[in-house]
Formats: structure tokens, sequence, C-alpha cells
């Protein structure tokens, strides 16, 4: 919690009155983020947000989580969650624990640590849209106070905590560390669906001075179960880069080697469970209906962005790129080749889609590439239908499909394609009822379901 003199320095400069007033806290920073039952304010309550500042208020922590959207304040306070990985009960219990949600910027001046979830999408011509990042940094300019730390999560190209917060807290009148204003970044690993939380998995920091790196430190390490420190919010930035360019370049391989197995009559799971028998030097990444969410086709494109301003050619992240951009037209012409083989044209052919989310168990369906497979579809006149236990029935009519129930007649499909491969799902009635079934996800080798007629990607 503020002093009062930090609280004086914040109502002046949520006033936009320049204050440069050095207060020295009671608690030395260090001793205080360790010890004392700090709050932690959190811009942006979306998939990253709303997790971290749950699991502060779980870990004894006070919390204030801020957000433009009036609607999600309003459904969060009361106790409607809109995350998959956090559940109704879990948010009440938090808001009985003291959460508060608010879309007034001026209650951050409260919080002692900043943590900065907001999006950070890419705009027209795939470029970085660094605009979220920017307005966040603008809501900090308005409510910094010495004493605080500021982390920003959100991902993005290496730089961009010194070029957009840096300025923001220099703009209200501070100095990191010698103002008591701490500066740092560190990227979220949460993937939802997973098993791991947000509270499980270890966090990389890294300050933009030194001693905002190890202010950081002790403040993340009241939250998750182990920090590793790097040298600079750069090196932290980049850190969250190259783990997302290995998955977004090791799919692209695999994507590329699937369709050179098929074109060899090779089966790519045979071969990949094979090699994952390897104990070491073989990690197994599977093919698929093209990358989705919103990190993998995302990330990487920040940091050939960032290459090309300094004149840099990412020669692996482009040729995934382009692999992986290309697949969701791969498994269109492979569906229109089953069709074609057993006499059906494309046009006017009924087509269950099974799965539209990005990935299994989550409702998720932004950057899906298994809608952009049905898209195809449907761009070629079939009449496509979707099975998805997670996604709403109203968001699947907004794609232009049509929802199909578990226990509606399959019968009437003349292919299913297996694109998203949720749990709770019974394929096995799928292979029964519809004649031909295209399995992009490996899930009935996956599951020891042997039918005649599934094809796998
Ligand atoms: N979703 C993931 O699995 C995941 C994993 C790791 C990292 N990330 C990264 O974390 C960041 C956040 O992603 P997300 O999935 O949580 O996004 P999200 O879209 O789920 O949520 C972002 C929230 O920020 C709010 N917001 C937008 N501008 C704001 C502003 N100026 N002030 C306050 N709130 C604002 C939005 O209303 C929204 O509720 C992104 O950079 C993303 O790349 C996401």
């Amino acid at each position: 919690m503020p002093n009062p003199g930090q609280a004086l320095v914040s109502i002046l400069s949520m006033a936009h009155i320049p204050c440069k007033v050095l207060i020295i806290s009671p608690v030395p920073r260090d001793r205080f983020f360790q010890d004392e039952r700090w709050t932690a304010g959190v811009i942006g309550l979306g998939y990253v947000g709303l997790p971290l500042l749950l699991t502060a208020i779980k870990k004894g922590l006070g919390g204030i989580g801020f957000d433009i959207s009036q609607e999600l304040v309003d459904a969060l306070n009361a106790g409607r969650s809109h995350i998959d990985d956090v559940s109704d009960e879990e948010l009440e219990k938090a808001l009985a624990d003291g959460v508060e949600f608010t879309t007034d910027p001026g209650r951050l001046g409260e919080a002692d640590a900043l943590f900065i979830c907001v999006p950070s999408p890419l705009g027209r011509n795939r470029q970085p849209d660094l605009s979220y990042i920017e307005a966040a940094a603008e809501t900090v300019q308005r409510v910094v106070r010495p004493g605080q730390l500021v982390s920003l999560e959100s991902t993005s190209y290496p730089g961009t905590t010194e070029d957009f917060v840096l300025p923001a807290i220099e703009r209200a009148g501070f100095k990191l560390d010698t103002d008591e204003v701490y500066l740092a970044f560190s990227p979220e690993r949460v993937s939802p669906g997973e098993d791991l939380k947000t509270g499980q998995i270890p966090k990389v920091v890294g300050g933009v001075t030194v001693e905002s790196g190890r202010i950081a430190e002790i403040a993340y390490k009241r939250i998750v179960p182990a920090v590793h420190l790097v040298s600079s919010a750069r090196a932290a930035e980049m850190t969250k880069l190259i783990e997302n360019t290995y998955r977004a370049v090791n799919i692209g391989l695999v994507n590329e080697i699937a369709q050179l197995a098929h074109e060899l009559d090779i089966d790519i799971w045979e071969v990949i469970d094979a090699a994952a028998t390897k104990p070491f030097g073989f990690q197994a990444f599977y093919p698929g209906p093209g990358v989705g969410g919103h990190c993998i086709p995302l990330d990487p494109q920040y940091l050939s962005w960032r290459a090309r301003e300094a004149n840099f050619a990412t020669r692996f992240i482009d040729t995934a790129e382009q692999v992986n951009v290309q697949m969701p037209l791969y498994n269109v012409t492979r569906i229109s080749d089953l069709l074609n083989e057993r006499g059906f044209p494309v046009f006017g052919t009924e087509v269950l889609g099974v799965g539209i989310s990005y990935k299994a168990n989550i409702a998720d369906d932004r950057e899906s590439a298994s809608i952009e497979v049905l898209r195809g579809l449907a761009k070629r006149g079939a009449q496509v239908s979707v099975l998805d236990p997670l996604v709403g029935d109203d968001r699947i009519r907004s794609h232009g499909f049509n929802p199909v129930s578990a226990d509606d007649d399959l019968g009437r499909f003349a292919i299913a394609a297996v694109l998203t491969d949720h749990s709770g799902v019974d394929y096995e009635r799928i292979a029964r009822e519809v004649p031909v079934v295209y399995d992009a996800r490996g899930v009935y080798r996956r599951l020891g379901l042997k039918f005649d007629n599934v094809v796998p990607l």
C-alpha cells in the first residue's frame, strides 16, 4: 500500500500536475516486496492478466484489476469469468478475498506493482500493432508513483519496454531507481488448456536497470514458483520470442515433412511416434490444419519485423510462416481429394468439421486454422456444419457454419474432418456414422481407435 506521501504524488500525477517530489519509502523496496502484503495492479484482464491477478490474490497479496471494457469489468465483479482456465468459483473466491475490478485507471495508483497485460496483435500488413501497449503506457504515466514496480508482460519485440514504458515513466517526472520507480519485462508463458497454470510456471524477468531486475525478481517470487533473472528487459523480451519461434519453426518443419510423407505414402504419425522413442535430441511436434491462437502465428512476426528494421533476414521464421500459412489450403485439398475419390463434388456436399477452436480443450477460436480449413471448403460450395462441444452455437453461426450437437444424426455427412482434437468427443461414433473421416490431428491413432474409413493427414 502507498504511504501518505506516495498517495499525494499519485493524486497529483492523476490530476496531471507535475510533481518531482522524492519520497523515501519507509521500508526499502526489496524488503517491502519480499515481506509485506503488497497490492498487484493488473492492466488488461484477458487470458494473461486475469489469471495473474487471481494468482497474486491466492498468494495472499492484494489485487486491483483494470480494464477499458466496462462490460468485462461488470461481468468479473458479478463473478462471471470469460477465461477457460478461470472458473466462476475461483473468481468468486478472489472477490471474497478482496480483489477489485475497475475501469477507473486512477485506482492503479493504489497498487504497488503494475503488470501490463494488454494485447499485442498484428495490424494490417502483419506488422506489430503496438497501440495497446502505447495506451497502457499512457495509463502508467498518469498513475505511476515512487515505490512502484512496473512490469510489461505483453509479448513484443526486444526493446519495447524501453521504447514505450520507460518514456512514459520519464514523462511522469521519474527516474528509475533513484525515484524508487522500477521497470522490468516478464513474458507470460501460460498456454490455455494446459495443466500447468500461471502460478505453476517459472518466470523469466529482466529489468531495464540492474536494480529494477532485482526488485522485479523479488516481487515475482511472491507469485510464481521460480524466477529466472536475465540481465536486461531486452533479453527477457527476446526469450519469449525465441520460445514461440522455436515452436512455429518446428511446426512448420513437421507440416512440410507431413506433406512429403503423404506423397511417399508414409504415415507421418507413425514416423513421429517412432522418432520420439529416442531419449535425447528429438522433440515431437505434430502436423495439423495450420497454426492458430494469439502466440505462435504472431510472435515470430514481431521478431522478423524488428529484424527487418536492422536489415537482417530471418529466413527460418519466414519459411516456417510460408509453410504454416498454406496448411489450411493443403487440408482443404486433401479433404476435396477424399470426396472426389468417393464421387462427391465439394459443391453442395455436407461436410462436418469436428472442433474449431485453435487448440484442444479450450473455447477460444481466435486465429484458428481449423476455421480457415472450413472456410476454404465453404468457399468451394460445401455445406459446412460444426461439432464443437466448447465453442458456443452462436459463435459457430457467426463464422457461417451450422452447429451440430453431440446427439444429432451424423448420417447425412459425406465426410467428417477432425480439425481440433477436443477430449469429450465421441470419435468412435463419428467414424461409425460418417463414411469417411479425415483426421488432421492424429487423434484416432493417439486413442488407439482403428477404423478403415479414417484417413490421417
Ligand atoms: N493468451 C495467451 O495464451 C497468451 C500467452 C502468453 C502471452 N500472451 C500475450 O499476453 C498479452 C495479452 O494477451 P491476452 O491473450 O491476455 O489478451 P486478451 O485479448 O485476452 O486480453 C487483453 C485485455 O486487455 C484489455 N485492454 C486493451 N487495451 C487496454 C488498455 N489500454 N488498458 C487496459 N486494458 C486494456 C482488453 O479489453 C482485454 O480485456 C499479449 O501480448 C499476448 O501476446 C498471451
